[in-house]
């Protein structure tokens, strides 16, 4: 595998974030909800950012963007409604299809969990997945996460939700 950066998401970082999302939005939307038809341009994957760091800044969120080595985004993470009062967050992911099944999702929840524990001091990470979603599944159950239940819902797909208990000692 290349070479690649796992970073925070950083305000000059649209275009080509708009050029993932819209690369691959065929692609996520067969695994994931659909975003809204607005979010597909400049300035509305700008207003996407400044809602994500202004989430940083007051520290419900942790927007990540996976880079490879000729600074294309070829995946994102985030740890999401971080609450620090119970010490839980959610995880997100998404990688292109191009750059699936070389290890970045697993290598993306590796570090979301890393940094929930040592720069949020968060205790458990959650996370949900439509039941058809075998491959989110496998990465889930490889960085130590487990099904805590299935919910049927009506209308739509199965979702399991998915826990990780993080130890302070690793
Ligand atoms: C799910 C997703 C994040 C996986 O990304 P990835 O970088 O390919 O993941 P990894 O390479 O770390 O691991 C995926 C594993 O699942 C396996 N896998 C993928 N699809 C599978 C399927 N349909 N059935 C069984 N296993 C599958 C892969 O073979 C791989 O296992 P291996 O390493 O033992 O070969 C990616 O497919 C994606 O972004 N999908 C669209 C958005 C999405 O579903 N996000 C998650 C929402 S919960």
């Amino acid at each position: 595998m290349e070479p690649l950066k796992i970073r925070t998401l950083q305000s000059i970082d649209a275009e080509p974030l708009l050029k993932f999302e819209l690369e691959n939005r065929q692609w996520f939307e067969r695994h994931i909800d659909a975003r809204s038809a607005t979010f597909y341009s400049m300035d509305g994957v700008t207003q996407h950012i400044a809602s994500y760091l202004s989430g940083l800044a007051n520290g419900t969120w942790h927007p990540f963007v996976i880079e490879d080595s000729d600074g294309n985004i070829v995946g994102r993470a985030n740890l999401k409604d971080i609450d620090r009062s119970e010490r839980s967050a959610e995880i997100g992911y998404r990688i292109a299809e191009s750059a699936c099944g070389q290890g970045l999702a697993t290598l993306a929840v590796r570090r979301l969990i890393q940094e929930a524990r040592s720069r949020w001091n968060l205790t458990r990470l959650v996370a949900n997945v439509y039941a058809g979603n075998m491959g989110s599944a496998k990465v889930l159950q490889r960085c130590g996460f487990s099904i805590e239940q299935v919910s049927h819902q009506k209308e739509a797909e199965d979702n399991y939700f998915f826990m990780l208990s993080i130890n302070d000692n690793g």
